[in-house]
């Protein structure tokens, strides 16, 4: 089975989030399965190195002419690179400029990657052909419209939703220079309220739909988290499913994992507190040993409920309990971090940024890792708190409601508690979470218990890989797990 996982951010190469950790994880655990994954990514600057030393294998057309594609080996992974420097060899991020506004065409840029991508799933290139597309979110929601489009038909395709609040609309004036068939631009096409929705594409054309969590997919199919495209969800509810994210076990592993003070498992738990000695020291914060140190690792958006943390802040403190944040996002929610760190100097310690180091001694650090979302499709942060054991206190929605388990009286008991969750999400329900967390770290035994047995809880991708696996299956209409369509691999 050959598979092209078309995805616009991939760790540990280019990540504003989630989802590059996903496209770095998820490939090996299918290769794992036999699959022959080939990771499709931009060629962004920092990617020139790696670059620099792959093989060129063929050329491909976007939407403005013939881009050079390379084959490499790297991280563990098989990767297709598009060489297409005014595209994709800038400074800032892969979505947004340096002064963080959206690069102006991203809708060429990624209509462009896309179309890469439906081309090299039908023609294939340097004599490897998939058998199946993958794509990812928005910004490869369009391949499968381009195959679907097309008199030439190719093979079938999943479209991935890891957030529906990201879309990719863009001016259908644009459609001509994004080479899109006029005859699909009518609302069971990728007509979006007279504009051009990437991901309504996506979700119209692929074959299957999948979304990142069981929850978030049944979710979805409401207003407020379909967020205006329930209907076309509702629509595909039958190729639709949810699958759960996991985690890199090789990076995310609090006993060999090189940015932590000191390692630790299950078995030498207490190496955990040098941690979080280090983690203290790290944001100047004092910590008292009867009260926990609480940590954020987070986008600072609305969608991650960060600013009802702001509100309940008080109450946190009020307890002897400290928060350390790192995060970058919204400039307003930057601020009243800043402001509050200022506000309760010892007490709250704040980064505004992105530090991909800092975040693990954070998992390892922090008593409790806070996930505050009011949607979350998946969530990762939660997953690593869990393989950390710094149990995770999460609002009960998406994939943190399938992924910790209440330290409510009953879970107590049966041992199976793995964190605090909350729901609906408001202040007041999560200031009382936090106190429920309070009372559970001053009684330690119970707190012992509750951070071994999250460690334990599995979140390695071999299920939902197999998962995956299945689906492709599916498509190419058979059982052959152990072969392509061709017959060619192993
Ligand atoms: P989302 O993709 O919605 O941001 P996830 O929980 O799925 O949420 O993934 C977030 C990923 O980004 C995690 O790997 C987390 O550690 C990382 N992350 C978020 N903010 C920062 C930051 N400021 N510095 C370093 N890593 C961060
Ligand atoms: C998105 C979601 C997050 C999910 C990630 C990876 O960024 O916001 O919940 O974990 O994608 O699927």
């Amino acid at each position: 089975m050959n598979v092209l996982f078309a995805v616009s951010e991939c760790a540990p190469f280019v990540k504003t989030g989630g989802l590059a950790d996903v496209a770095g994880a998820l490939p090996k655990a299918l290769a794992a399965q036999g699959i022959d994954v080939r990771v499709m990514l931009p060629a962004y600057g920092p990617l020139a190195p790696i670059l620099a030393n792959a093989e060129q294998v063929g050329e491909v057309y976007g939407v403005d002419g013939a881009k050079r594609v390379y084959l490499t080996r790297a991280e563990g992974l098989t990767l297709l690179l598009v060489d297409a420097p005014h595209l994709f060899k800038r400074p800032g991020g892969p979505y947004i400029n340096e002064a963080g506004v959206d690069w102006v065409d991203n809708h060429l840029r990624f209509a462009g990657f896309s179309r890469a991508a439906a081309n090299v799933a039908r023609d294939g290139i340097g004599g490897w052909r998939p058998d199946v597309l993958h794509v990812h979110d928005w910004q490869t929601a369009l391949a499968p419209a381009y195959l679907k489009l097309d008199q030439r038909g190719g093979p079938p395709s999943i479209v991935t939703i890891h957030n529906m609040a990201f879309q990719g609309v863009f001016p259908s004036t644009e459609i001509d220079a994004m080479a899109l068939p006029r005859w699909g631009f009518h609302p069971e096409g990728y007509e979006y309220f007279g504009q051009v929705g990437f991901l309504k594409a996506g979700l119209v054309y692929a074959d299957r739909i999948t979304a990142v969590s069981p929850t978030y997919a049944r979710e979805l199919t409401s207003a407020e988290f379909g967020m205006g495209l329930q209907g076309v969800i509702a629509a595909r509810r039958a190729d639709l499913v949810g699958v759960l994210n996991g985690v890199d076990l090789d990076v995310w592993n609090p006993e060999t994992d090189p940015h932590l003070a000191a390692p630790y498992g299950v078995r030498n738990f207490r190496a955990k507190a040098q941690n979080r000695t280090a983690l203290a020291g790290r944001f100047g914060i004092d910590i008292e040993d009867h009260a926990p140190l609480f940590a954020l690792v987070s986008r600072l958006t609305r969608q991650k409920g960060v600013d009802l943390l702001l509100a309940v802040l008080p109450r946190l403190l009020a307890r002897g309990a400290t928060l350390a944040v790192l995060g970058s996002g919204d400039h307003d929610l930057e601020a009243a971090f800043r402001a509050a760190a200022t506000a309760y100097p010892r007490r709250v310690g704040v980064r505004i940024g992105y530090d991909e180091p800092l975040a693990h001694l954070m998992q390892a650090g922090a008593d409790s890792v806070l996930v505050p979302s009011r949607f979350e499709p998946c969530g990762l942060t939660q997953l690593y708190a869990l393989r950390y054991g710094s149990p995770p206190l999460v609002a009960r929605t998406g994939g943190l409601a399938d992924t910790v388990i209440d330290a409510n009286d009953a879970a107590v008991r049966t041992g199976a508690a793995t964190g605090f969750v909350f729901a609906p999400v408001a202040a007041g329900l999560l200031a009382d979470a936090i106190d429920r967390a309070c009372d559970a770290f001053a009684d330690r035994p119970l707190w012992t218990q509750i951070a071994k047995r999250a460690m334990k809880h599995p979140v390695g991708w071999e299920v939902s890989a197999a998962r995956y696996a299945a689906l492709y299956s599916e498509l190419v209409g058979g059982a052959e797990m152990t072969g392509g369509a061709d017959g060619s691999d192993d």
